[in-house]
């Protein structure tokens, strides 16, 4: 219990004389005042408005018995009278924001954020508050519109991360001279961003409108928020060019307005917003050159501009930008010798890409003077050269793609590159063409996770330094020219839960020892690489148009692609051992015998493509167990017999099935002479409906996704190019 508060009792020069009186008076009172202590002391209206709060919102062990300035989450006025201050986050609260809130009118901080508050806010709940200057109450789950009036001493408003929809009405913000901070960003607010802000709240700081489906022209007016610095605008649906008038907002530190439908060129108006520390408009549509004079810019550390249609050089005078950190200008049309610019003076930077642009020439010497760089990608250029052992001057660098260009000399760059010991992502995909995959004379690459080394045609054999990358997760050797068998020593490595050979002159069987593979087998494994995650996304997301990018390898769903090889024999029993594979595809070998019924036991797979091998058999009806399967083709084998029926299995065409005269019954058209068992199973009923969303779902998202994201990306390379299948119903797109 607190002291009683001296200021009750103000000392008076006559009771100074006489000592003992007032130490008896003190403790008359004290004596008296201490029960009423116990007792409720905060204004009893307060009190009630708590206490009806509380019974709405279980969780609160709000307690009468004591004064309420002591309760957990409140704050009392100097005199612990007037309740000012409600911080009750994380609260766990479910339920409406009650309504008996509005009548703590001396109100003046009020957190509830973090909790799962839903439905729209009570009517008139800012009607009464006299002083009420700081509202959180993000991330909950509140709906409805923004309230019609809002208390003219707010300071602060955080509404973000809910569910608020309809438009912002001008009027409702007209109040609000005193505003600060405005974060409605993470909702679902439509209609226009109001221009009147910065003439009614002129004393703006922050105003993050991001993710929400804001549209039309950003509109002129914010020259008039002179405080303003964080303007966030990012991932809404607006259109238009970059207002004039922001460069009257010297203030402003973070322009964000990425993931929109901006268009025109990036004026050099921006340069002149010399305390920027932030510039990040990527994915709009934004074209011409990168502003000249850039460099004025002193401050920034931040500058993402990809995804957009950017053209011409490096602006030279960018290398003034000293305290940059993250460079992105990649998935544009930017060009010239990449050597030309010095990147030197780039003492901070630690992540560039530039991938996605027609950058020519070797790679620029002065890029190893970046000792901070932890990720560079450069794919997608026309770079060519070797790779210098200046590489190994970054002691941080863990990610480095340079897939896609005309590098050469893979021995040279394996020598040097093996002996980088940060390294856990190394991309060089689509380079040194047709030259050999060195075979011995490689150890190191101590830490590599994800190799991709598609698409270069090399020749040689999978060499046997491999077994040595104890960390690899994932690689990518598809569509190249290896030849021999695939080694059983594969199986060896702990956490390899992707493997793509496809495209390849392999020979010999399935290695029944590759069914041990320890990441195929168990989810344990997986599990404990599940916070995996690279520097650089490699992953794109194609529901969100708006690029959401993944960089957790656990997304890649586990893998083993052997299609497109001389590959012959049995599909070994022992393949059901492979319980957490996602994806199977032994399509275009020689394969022969039966499909061993065991592949049913592959409960998690999603894709299982045998077509183009020589199969014979029936096709096991246990596969309808398979309840994730979205993709299935057995097509041109020599299978024979009715096609089984239930659950997934009616989801396929007859494409999946073409190419078999020895198969009969829906889908084909050749029906079964005598109607077998089969018949007897009715139609799964609780299942199929689910699984069917999964399949309708699947193309339509695989298929927005090919024109939305793919046309962006086209050129833009990859541990493979390949529309992947994911866990559950997502479906992501590997882009490194
Ligand atoms: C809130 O105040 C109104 C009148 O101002 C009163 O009728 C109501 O009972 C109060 N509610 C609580 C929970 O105190
Ligand atoms: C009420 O619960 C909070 C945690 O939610 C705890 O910190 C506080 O001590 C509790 N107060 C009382 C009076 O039990
Ligand atoms: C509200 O509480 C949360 C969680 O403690 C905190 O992160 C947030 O900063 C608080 N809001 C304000 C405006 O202080
Ligand atoms: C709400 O936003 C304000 C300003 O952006 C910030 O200070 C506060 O921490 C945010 N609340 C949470 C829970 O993040
Ligand atoms: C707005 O709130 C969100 C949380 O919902 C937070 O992540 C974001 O940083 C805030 N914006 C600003 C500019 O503070
Ligand atoms: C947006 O809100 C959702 C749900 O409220 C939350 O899970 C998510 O983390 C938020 N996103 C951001 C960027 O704050
Ligand atoms: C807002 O969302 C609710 C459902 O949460 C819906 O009924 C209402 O029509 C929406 N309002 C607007 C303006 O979109
Ligand atoms: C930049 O600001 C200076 C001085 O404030 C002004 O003279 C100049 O016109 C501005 N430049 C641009 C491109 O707006
Ligand atoms: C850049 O694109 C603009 C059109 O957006 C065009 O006018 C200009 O000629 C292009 N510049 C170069 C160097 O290609
Ligand atoms: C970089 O800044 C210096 C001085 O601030 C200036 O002299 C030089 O011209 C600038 N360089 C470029 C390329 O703009
Ligand atoms: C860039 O680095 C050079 C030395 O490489 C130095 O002379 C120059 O002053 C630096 N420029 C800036 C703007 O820091
Ligand atoms: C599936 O696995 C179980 C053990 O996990 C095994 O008993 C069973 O024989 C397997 N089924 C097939 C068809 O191989």
């Amino acid at each position: 219990m607190l002291p009683p508060k001296p200021l009750l009792f103000p000392s008076s020069s006559t009771t100074q004389h006489y000592p003992g009186f007032v130490g008896f008076l003190i403790l008359i009172i004290l004596i008296l005042l201490f029960p009423t202590l116990t007792d409720a002391e905060c204004h009893p209206d307060d009190q009630d408005s708590l206490l009806a709060f509380a019974t709405n919102l279980p969780n609160l062990n709000w307690s009468a018995a004591i004064d309420c300035c002591s309760w957990d989450g409140i704050s009392c006025d100097d005199k612990r009278d007037r309740v000012i201050g409600l911080s009750i986050p994380e609260r766990g609260l479910r339920g409406a924001i009650p309504s008996s809130l509005q009548n703590l009118s001396s109100l003046s901080f009020l957190n509830l954020s973090y909790n799962f508050l839903s439905g729209p806010l009570p009517d008139g709940l800012f009607s009464s508050f006299n002083n009420l200057q700081t509202v959180d109450l993000s991330y909950n789950r509140l709906s409805g519109g923004l309230p019609d009036t809002l208390p003219s001493t707010l300071r602060l408003l955080n509404f973000s991360s809910n569910q608020f929809n309809g438009t912002i009405q001008p009027a409702s913000l007209q109040s609000l001279q005193s505003l600060i901070t405005l974060n409605i960003s993470n909702n679902s607010f439509t209609g226009s961003i109001p221009p009147s802000i910065c003439s009614t709240s002129p004393a703006l700081v922050i105003l993050d409108f991001s993710l929400n489906d804001f549209s039309g022209d950003i509109p002129q007016g914010f020259g008039a928020c002179s405080k303003l610095e964080v303007f966030s605008l990012g991932f809404n649906s607006l259109t238009g060019k970059i207002p004039t008038d922001i460069n009257g907002v010297l203030s402003l530190r973070q322009l964000l307005l990425p993931g929109n439908f901006l268009m025109g060129e990036i004026s050099e108006i921006i340069s002149n917003l010399t305390n920027l520390k932030s510039l990040v408009m990527f994915g709009n549509m934004f074209s011409g050159s990168i502003p000249r004079n850039i460099g004025k810019l002193s401050l920034l550390e931040k500058l993402e501009l990809h995804i957009n249609r950017l053209n011409g050089t490096l602006p030279l005078s960018l290398m003034n930008c000293t305290k940059l950190k993250l460079l992105n200008l990649g998935v544009n049309s930017l060009g010239g010798k990449l050597s030309d610019f010095d990147f030197s003076n780039f003492s901070h930077l630690t992540i560039v890409d530039l991938g996605g642009n027609n950058f020519m020439g070797v790679l620029p010497k002065t890029l190893f003077f970046c000792r901070s760089l932890t990720a560079i990608r450069l794919s997608a250029n026309k770079l060519e050269g070797e790779i210098s052992p200046d590489i190994l001057e970054l002691p941080t660098l863990s990610f480095l793609s340079l897939s896609s260009n005309s590098f050469t000399n893979i021995i040279q760059a394996f020598s040097i590159l093996s002996s980088h010991k940060k390294l856990t992502t190394l991309l060089l995909s689509k380079n040194f063409f047709n030259e050999i995959l060195p075979s011995a004379g490689i150890s190191g690459f101590q830490n590599i996770k994800i190799m991709g080394l598609g698409g270069c045609k090399l020749s040689g054999q999978i060499p046997i330094w491999l077994m040595s990358l104890t960390k690899l997760e994932a690689i990518d050797l598809s569509q190249n020219n290896i030849n021999g068998i695939i080694p059983g020593w594969l199986h060896t490595l702990p956490n390899l839960f992707y493997l793509d050979l496809s495209n390849n002159f392999l020979s010999g069987g399935f290695p029944i020892e590759l069914t041990r593979l320890p990441a195929l087998t168990s989810r344990q494994v997986l599990y404990q690489e599940e916070s995996s995650h690279t520097e650089l996304p490699i992953f794109v997301s194609p529901q969100n148009a708006s690029y959401m990018q993944y960089n957790q390898l656990a997304i890649l769903p586990p893998s083993l692609y052997l299609a497109s090889n001389n590959l012959n024999g049995d599909i070994p029993v022992e393949i059901g051992n492979m319980q957490s594979i996602h994806v199977l595809d032994l399509s275009k070998n020689n394969f022969s015998g039966t499909i061993p019924s065991s592949i049913t036991n592959l409960t998690n797979l999603e894709k299982l493509d045998l077509s183009h091998n020589l199969l014979s058999g029936e096709i096991p009806s246990s596969l309808k167990n398979l309840h994730f399967l979205s993709s299935f083709n057995v097509a041109d084998n020599n299978l024979r017999g009715s096609i089984p029926t239930g659950a997934q299995l009616d989801t396929f065409s007859n494409e999946s099935y073409d190419g078999n005269p020895g198969l009969c019954g829906p889908p084909l058209q050749k029906s079964c002479i005598k109607r077998t068992d089969h018949s007897s199973s009715p139609s799964p009923s609780g299942h199929k409906k689910g699984s069917d969303m999964i399949m309708i779902l699947g193309p339509i998202l695989g298929f927005c996704f090919g024109i939305g994201i793919i046309l962006t990306f086209q050129t833009y390379s990859i541990l493979s190019k390949r529309r992947i299948l994911p866990r559950g119903v997502h479906r992501y797109f590997i882009w490194t």
